[in-house]
């Protein structure tokens, strides 16, 4: 059978395992979706993605909760293309609405320190939300510096520095369509 040689094929090159295969994921994106729809059957949530390494697993899981909701998207920074986050957590684009009053589903790709979380839900709290429900693909308990914990997890990961289905290493890797361990040497490790 012929290869192809896509731009895929090239990233994988870095990845020394699959840690989540693809239909994993299609399969717990799945039966999250419709645990949040049951969650909040009947009301109004405003999904708040965390950019950027949310967009995939987002765009999968508001299609798979079949609510009538709407979406909003924040972006911030503690990496800046690091390892290990440092701590402080910038806003560098904020959500659009007002909202005050509403129930937020902040959605994210991996709560790893906590600090990017922790710092988003106290946020949004003094900004006026009624709830705060917090949704994350990947759980990496094991780096946790804050007390701050999902009320859904996707999948609970070891301390590997994972990408795909969204996550980078220093802004690559987002499209490939599982998660996977990079090779320590692409990280220089
Ligand atoms: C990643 C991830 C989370 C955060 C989690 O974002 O998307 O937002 O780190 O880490 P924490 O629990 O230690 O705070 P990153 O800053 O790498 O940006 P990105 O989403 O644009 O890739």
């Amino acid at each position: 059978m012929e290869t192809k040689n896509t731009p895929v094929s090239e990233l994988e090159q870095d990845i020394l395992k699959v840690l989540v295969t693809e239909e994993e994921i299609k399969t717990r994106v799945a039966e999250l979706g419709a645990e949040i729809h049951e969650r909040f059957a009947g009301r109004n949530p405003l999904f708040v993605m965390v950019l950027k390494g949310a967009f995939i697993f987002m765009a999968d899981l508001i299609r798979e909760t079949g609510l009538r909701s709407e979406v909003e998207f924040i972006a911030v920074s503690s990496y800046e293309n690091a390892t290990e986050s440092s701590g402080r957590v910038k806003i560098k684009y904020d959500i659009q609405q007002d909202i005050t009053g509403r129930d937020l589903v902040i959605v994210e790709d991996i709560l790893d320190s906590g600090n990017t979380l922790a710092f988003l839900k106290r946020y949004f709290l003094t900004k006026g939300a009624q709830s705060i429900t917090i949704v994350t693909l990947l759980d990496k308990p094991s780096r946790r510096e804050k007390s701050i914990q999902a009320d859904f997890v996707g999948f609970t990961v070891p301390n590997e520095f994972v990408v795909g289905y969204g996550l980078d290493y220093a802004q690559r890797y987002r499209n490939i369509p599982y998660i996977g361990v990079l090779k320590p040497e692409v990280y220089g490790s």
